[in-house]
């Protein structure tokens, strides 16, 4: 059984979405044992306790630097014997001392199918904004590894979704939740529990299902 800890930073619907999937079975290998929030008004606190998810509070702001807050988050997240961390909504920047001490063990869901609208400052709103202003006709959502490179680690499942006319950035932002985040973050978590992720060294995967 694969120990899931989910990084949150606000409402926290993504990790509702694995509360449901594990609740419903749907990660028969895996289970979410703590929810680490960098803010410690986030309603995704409420959920993990609804839940009778443990749940701990972290800000990169009680720390002199990147490197010292680094270190006292994997410190934590060793503490709690984390197999895979998911970063759901998660708004502090992770350095590298964190993605090299757990290298292909950090799923992020982007709301964009990488590598459009992706890269620094492309989160929030920004991300359906920019999909809209450009034109295009089709966008979605990218579970993915965290790497060194902003949204650049390798790509575990994608999911489109299609623009409708006379939609706004934030008409766009629920389909896309509704529609692709909240269904392929809860299937790349049970795939990597399952111990079905490949990761190539060409910055690939193989899905084995
Ligand atoms: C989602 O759009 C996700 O793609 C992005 O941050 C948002 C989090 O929303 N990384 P929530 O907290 O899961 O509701």
């Amino acid at each position: 059984m694969k120990n899931i800890i989910v990084l949150v930073s606000g409402g926290g619907t993504n990790l509702q979405a694995l509360i449901d999937a594990q609740n419903n079975g749907k990660i028969p290998n895996g289970k979410i044992s703590c929810v680490i929030s960098s803010n410690p008004n986030a309603y995704a606190l409420e959920r993990a306790q609804k839940h009778h998810i443990e749940t701990s509070v972290i800000r990169r702001k009680d720390y002199e630097n990147q490197l010292s807050y680094d270190k006292a988050l994997v410190e934590l997240l060793k503490t709690k014997q984390a197999d895979l961390i998911v970063l759901a909504g998660f708004m502090t920047i992770l350095g590298e001392y964190v993605i090299q001490s757990f290298k292909n063990q950090i799923i992020n869901i982007h709301p964009s199918l990488i590598p459009s609208f992706c890269g620094e400052g492309f989160y929030g709103l920004r991300v359906h904004e920019e999909a809209l202003q450009r034109g295009v006709k089709v966008t979605g959502a990218t579970a993915h590894f965290v790497n060194e490179v902003c949204d650049g680690g390798p790509i575990i499942l994608q999911k489109a979704v299609e623009i409708q006319q006379g939609d706004t950035p934030q008409i766009l932002q629920k389909r896309v939740m509704e529609q692709a985040e909240w269904q392929i973050l809860p299937q790349a978590v049970a795939l990597f529990c399952d111990g079905k992720i490949i990761v190539r060294s060409d910055n690939t995967t193989e899905i084995q299902y």
